[in-house]
């Protein structure tokens, strides 16, 4: 017997990135989202939703440019950190260990294994979020969660869940 619960549900369970960018006074940012998922093969796409008053939305429109971090569960405090202050007031990555992208002009967040660096190829806005197509144009993954193939054990990363 199934049970209407309403329109308000939506798919779980969610994926909780890491997304990084750089405004255009060279200030970093990261928050955590929880809309991210895999969009194209070839090329790949990574789409990521964001709401408009996020001071990331501005940055990535403006910038055309983001990182996808993924992170351990090791990382949920900075997690929560990030995502309950926001960059268009404080320095948030101040005192978290960054690199600089290699393609794009955003910092990868060092301590999360692996790190998708992007360009936005297109964005749509259908409703709450702005959603940002990125081409994925360099993947970086530590190096002890790399086999011999150079593919990414997944399993042997212990990968942060909402
Ligand atoms: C687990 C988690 C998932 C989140 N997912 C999203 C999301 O998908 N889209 C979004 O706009 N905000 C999301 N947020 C909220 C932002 O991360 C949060 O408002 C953040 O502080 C915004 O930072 P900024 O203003 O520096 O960009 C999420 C927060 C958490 C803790």
């Amino acid at each position: 017997m199934k049970v209407d619960v309403g329109t308000s549900n939506y798919i779980q369970p969610e994926p909780c990135v890491i997304v990084s960018c750089r405004d255009k006074n060279g200030k970093d940012n990261a928050l955590p989202i929880g809309f991210a998922a895999n969009v194209s093969f070839e090329p790949r796409i990574i789409m990521i939703a964001i709401i408009d008053i996020r001071y990331s939305h501005s940055i990535i429109t403006e910038s055309g440019e983001f990182v996808v971090n993924i992170a351990r569960e090791d990382y949920r405090d900075t997690m929560n950190y990030l995502g309950s202050t926001s960059g268009r007031y404080v320095d948030k990555l101040e005192n978290i260990p960054t690199v600089d992208g290699d393609v794009v002009d955003a910092p990868l967040l060092v301590d999360c294994p692996v790190n998708f660096e992007c360009t936005v190829i297109e964005s749509v806005t259908p409703g709450t979020h702005t959603v940002f197509f990125g081409r994925v144009d360099k993947v970086h993954c530590d190096e002890e969660y790399v086999d011999e193939d150079g593919l990414i054990m997944w399993d042997k990363i212990d990968v942060l869940q909402n």
